[in-house]
Parts: C-alpha cells; sequence; structure tokens
C-alpha cells in the first residue's frame, strides 16, 4: 500500500538528506515536505529530487496550529518525521524567543494534529521527534550520554529541543500516541548553512577570512556525518520500538582546536597554499555564553538493537565534506549572499 510520510523541516541540512534518502529509496512512498523556509531552508538542497512523482512540498510555518490540521487533513500521513526547528545555539543565545515558538508551540503543532488526524486508530502510525544530544547537558572529561542520561539542557536552543522532546514522550504516555525519538550528536556534511563551526570555517579558510575560535578551543564536540544520521532515522523510523528513544552518535570526540587545525591542514593542501598558512587565520574570541564543555553520545543501543553503525571515517569524511563545498561555490555564495530566498518565487510560484 501507498504510504504518505510527511518530514517537516526537510529543506534543512539534516532534513534534506532525508528526504532525498526517502524520495530514492522508497519510490512507493509519497514524501510531504512541510518546511516555512526560513534562512536555514533552502530548496535548493532538494534540487535533484524536485521533480520526483513521490514528491510535494509543502511552504507552511508549524507554529500557525490551523495550517497544520490542514495539512494533516488533505495528506492523511502515515508516518511524521519531525526535524523543523530553529537549530543554532548562538542565535537562541541572540534571540531565544523563535526557538520557543517553534521548537515548542510548532512539535505541539504537529502531536496535535497527528492525534486529531490519526483519530485514536494508531496501528501503522508513527511520530518521530529528531533531537539532540545538547538535552542532556554538558559532560566533564570523562563519561557518555546514555538513553537514561537525566535532561540538564542550558541553552535556549537545548532548553526548547528538551522541552519538546517531554512534550512528545507525554503525548505517548498520556494519548497512547505512538512515537519515537532519537538525540544525535553535532552533524556535520554537504548542505549545511555556514553558521555552523564545519562549514563556516571552511568558507573562511577559502576567503583568508578570520576564524573565530570561542574561548581556548578545549571544548569537545562528537561528530557524525551527516548521511550516516539519516540512515539511523530510516532504521530507526521503521524497526525501532514504540515509545524508545535512540541515541546516535559515531564515538568520535574532537576538540574544536585540534578539528580546525586538521582542516587547516587538508584545505592548505587542497587549494595549493604552503603548510601552515592557513592556520594564521585562527583568532581566539570571547567565549559563547554559557558554553557547553563536551558532549560525547553512547550509541551501543542502537548499535546493539537495531544494528546501525557509522559508514564513515571521520577524516574521509571530512575530506569529503571539504571538497563539496569547495565543488559547490556557488550554493555557499548563494546561501551567504540570501540570494537563494527567491527560489521558492521561482521554482514554485512561476510554475
Ligand atoms: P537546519 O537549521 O539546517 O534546518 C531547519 C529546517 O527547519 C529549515 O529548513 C527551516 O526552514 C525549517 N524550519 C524552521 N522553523 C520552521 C517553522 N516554524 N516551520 C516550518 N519549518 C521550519 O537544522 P538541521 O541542522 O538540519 O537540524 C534538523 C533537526 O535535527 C533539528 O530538529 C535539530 O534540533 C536536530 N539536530 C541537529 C543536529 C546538527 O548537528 N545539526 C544534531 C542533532 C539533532
Ligand atoms: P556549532 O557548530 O555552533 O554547534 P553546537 O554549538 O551545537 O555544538 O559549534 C560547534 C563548536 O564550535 C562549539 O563548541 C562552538 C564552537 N564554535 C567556535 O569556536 N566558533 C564559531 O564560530 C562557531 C560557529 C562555533
Amino acid at each position: 500500500m501507498k504510504k504518505t510520510i510527511l518530514i517537516t523541516g526537510g529543506a534543512g541540512f539534516i532534513g534534506s538528506h532525508l528526504v532525498r534518502l526517502f524520495v530514492n529509496k522508497y519510490p512507493e512512498y509519497q514524501v510531504v515536505n512541510v518546511d516555512k523556509l526560513t534562512y536555514a531552508g533552502n530548496l535548493a538542497n532538494l534540487k535533484d529530487v524536485e521533480n520526483k512523482p513521490n514528491y510535494i512540498f509543502e511552504k507552511a510555518d508549524i507554529v500557525d496550529a490551523e495550517l497544520m490540521f490542514k495539512i494533516f487533513d488533505q495528506y492523511q500521513p502515515d508516518g511524521v518525521i519531525h526535524l523543523a526547528a530553529e537549530s543554532h545555539v548562538d542565535r537562541s543565545i541572540a534571540n531565544p524567543n523563535e526557538f520557543i515558538f517553534t521548537n515548542i508551540v510548532g512539535t505541539t503543532n504537529l502531536l496535535n494534529a497527528a492525534r486529531k488526524c490519526w483519530a485514536n486508530q494508531f496501528e501503522n502510525k508513527r511520530f518521530y521527534h529528531v533531537s539532540t544530544d545538547e538535552v542532556y547537558g554538558s559532560l566533564g572529561e570523562i563519561g557518555l550520554f546514555t538513553e537514561e542520561t537525566a535532561y540538564d539542557p542550558r541553552s535556549p536552543y537545548s532548553a526548547s529541543k528538551a522541552s519538546s522532546d517531554h512534550l512528545v514522550r507525554a503525548y505517548h504516555h498520556t494519548f497512547g500516541l505512538p512515537v519515537v525519538v532519537s538525540n544525535c550528536s553535532n552533524n556535520y556534511g554537504s548542505f549545511q548553512f555556514p553558521e555552523k563551526l564545519i562549514p563556516l570555517f571552511i568558507n573562511n579558510i577559502r576567503n583568508l577570512k578570520a576564524l573565530p575560535v570561542y574561548g581556548k578551543g578545549e571544548n569537545i564536540r562528537d561528530w557524525l556525518w551527516v548521511e550516516d544520521h539519516a540512515r539511523a532515522i530510516d532504521l530507526i523510523f521503521h524497526s525501532g520500538a514504540n515509545g524508545d528513544t535512540y541515541n546516535i552518535g559515531g564515538h568520535n570526540e574532537w576538540t574544536n582546536i585540534a578539528l580546525i587545525k586538521v582542516m587547516c591542514t587538508i584545505m592548505d593542501r587542497k587549494l595549493g597554499r604552503a603548510a601552515g598558512e592557513s592556520e594564521k587565520l585562527i583568532t581566539y574570541v570571547k567565549d559563547r555564553a554559557g558554553h557547553d564543555l563536551r558532549y560525547a553520545i553512547d550509541s551501543s543501543k542502537l548499535q546493539r538493537e537495531l544494528g546501525w553503525t557509522p559508514s564513515l571515517q571521520f577524516e574521509e569524511g571530512l575530506e569529503k565534506t571539504i571538497d563539496w563545498y569547495l565543488e559547490n561555490d556557488a550554493w555557499m555564495k548563494q546561501v551567504t549572499s540570501g540570494d537563494y530566498q527567491n527560489y521558492y518565487e521561482q521554482q514554485y510560484l512561476n510554475r
């Protein structure tokens, strides 16, 4: 039977990889991408699938409750994979309110729309919330986040994601909504908006601009290739246990400064610069307020129960990622100039 899967935030970084995976891997599914197209949403990320018969785009704001009821009524989705969010910690420090609206109110609107649409007929239905390891707070030098780690969010971003995780689980316990939640570590790869560390620094190294390292650069992040995250979501969506949580991560911890130095070395080579040239761009700046020291994920449950393993070694993934940004300078120029925001009007409204 033809299934309809509604993916929110499908024009963003991770969402576009997930939409591409689903549209190509499951021609029997109808994939409906619901996205507001904020600064982080870019339909050019999905050029290669936009004309596929099993792909539909709906420009919509998940904060608009009535519109969500209408969209669920129209498409009658069998499954929802919810990624739409405000996702950048620095922006959440500068302006927390947008994070409350989209991440908390928006998620609640989707839960209500799913409940109403499914009218307590939950067989073969699933609401999947894609979340972050940042809900667990910050680690010291040792230890890993497991699915049992108590929530301790410390930024407005992570607090809003923790809140939405709690709401998703509350709808499961209170109303019986079939849900699944995953909490993933930092992603890297193609199509990431250049405000996050890796694409921002690739762009700055290329253009000989300063590399603003927060504090001493000793904070630690656990990096996972975005396509491995998308594969994990596919697996959990189809095989995860109802009501369960899965941590996703690649056991790949790096201090920011070590990672930045590796990026500089790779880019010196690729750009034909003298060794050490790009490192001169490193500029230590004032630390981020409330900067979490260390994130590190224990993903053994996902590996053991569902057989997932990351497919790429980090060094290989980083090389691939740097190559992608160097080969797609037009994409980088488009997003840094803001040009991409007209793409929807050109591609969709003028059809
Ligand atoms: P992103 O910022 O690249 O994309 C977010 C997408 O959501 C954009 O397409 C944007 O237009 C859309 N959106 C924002 N507000 C909306 C609204 N009100 N209505 C409809 N659409 C809206 O984010 P990302 O990095 O791809 O992250 C996707 C999800 O994965 C988020 O929920 C994030 O919390 C989670 N996550 C991200 C990471 C990471 O490293 N990037 C790690 C773990 C979890
Ligand atoms: P980021 O990519 O914003 O992800 P998150 O804050 O969700 O982990 O940042 C990754 C790390 O890099 C984080 O410790 C903050 C640091 N960072 C910098 O030092 N300079 C920068 O310009 C940015 C964007 C991040």
